[in-house]
């Protein structure tokens, strides 16, 4: 068994809300794996690689750096060879660029290394689609975030305002559709674990 505490779902489910308050309460560190697929895409970006291009993609894993560490707000955080990217991360851009790097076979497996590397003996908080179920398949917790698709757009929304990109029902349907890419796709389908507990946080 693993002491890590697995936390997966869909986009603005509320799981990285909910793995924060935990790990603050804990006392532990709190390791957001999307934010990893995310500075894979943003180092392609400076480097001038385009994402759909797999070959040029993969030879940049081995000469990047992803620590997890506090940031200077005493938050854990993403560094990329050294420094925060922090909003850099967060742009819509940067998640289109982290959806098409995440369907690579050889991003997941040098992703995954990293992540089975950060637990140890002291507790973690680890949250993404796959840890529970390809990652850490022997933690010790795991839970398994979702909320309606309509709930999820209005928290979107409500996070983004008009960069959420459209109506409410525009943004819900967009977000069903991601659901069911997602579920169905070849590598790392996004599926709860066996044995995770499900919350729904509609
Ligand atoms: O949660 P997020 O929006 O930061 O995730 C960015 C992208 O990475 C998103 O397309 C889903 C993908 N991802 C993944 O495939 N596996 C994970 N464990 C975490 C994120």
């Amino acid at each position: 068994m693993q002491n890590v505490i697995a936390i997966d779902g869909p986009s603005a489910s509320g799981k990285s809300t909910l793995a924060h308050r935990l790990a603050a309460r804990l006392n532990i560190p709190c390791v957001n794996t999307g934010s990893m697929f995310r500075a894979v895409a943003l180092a392609a970006r400076r480097a001038g690689v385009d994402w759909g291009d797999s070959a040029a993609v993969t030879p940049l894993l081995s000469r990047i750096r992803i620590d997890y560490c506090r940031n200077a707000r005493g938050e854990w955080d993403l560094a990329l060879d050294g420094a925060f990217p922090g909003e850099a991360l967060r742009s819509t851009e940067i998640a289109a660029g982290a959806s098409r790097v995440a369907a690579y076979p050889a991003v997941r497996e040098a992703l995954k290394t990293m992540q089975r590397a950060l637990a140890g003996t002291h507790w973690l908080v680890m949250e993404g689609r796959d840890i529970g179920s390809v990652i850490f398949p022997e933690a010790r917790f795991k839970f398994f975030v979702t909320a309606s698709p309509l709930e999820r757009a209005r928290r979107r929304l409500a996070q983004e305002g008009d960069k959420a990109g459209g109506s409410l029902e525009e943004v819900a349907a967009r977000i069903a559709e991601r659901d069911e890419a997602d579920r169905t796709r070849a590598v790392a389908p996004l599926r709860p674990a066996p044995d995770a507990v499900i919350v729904d946080n509609t």
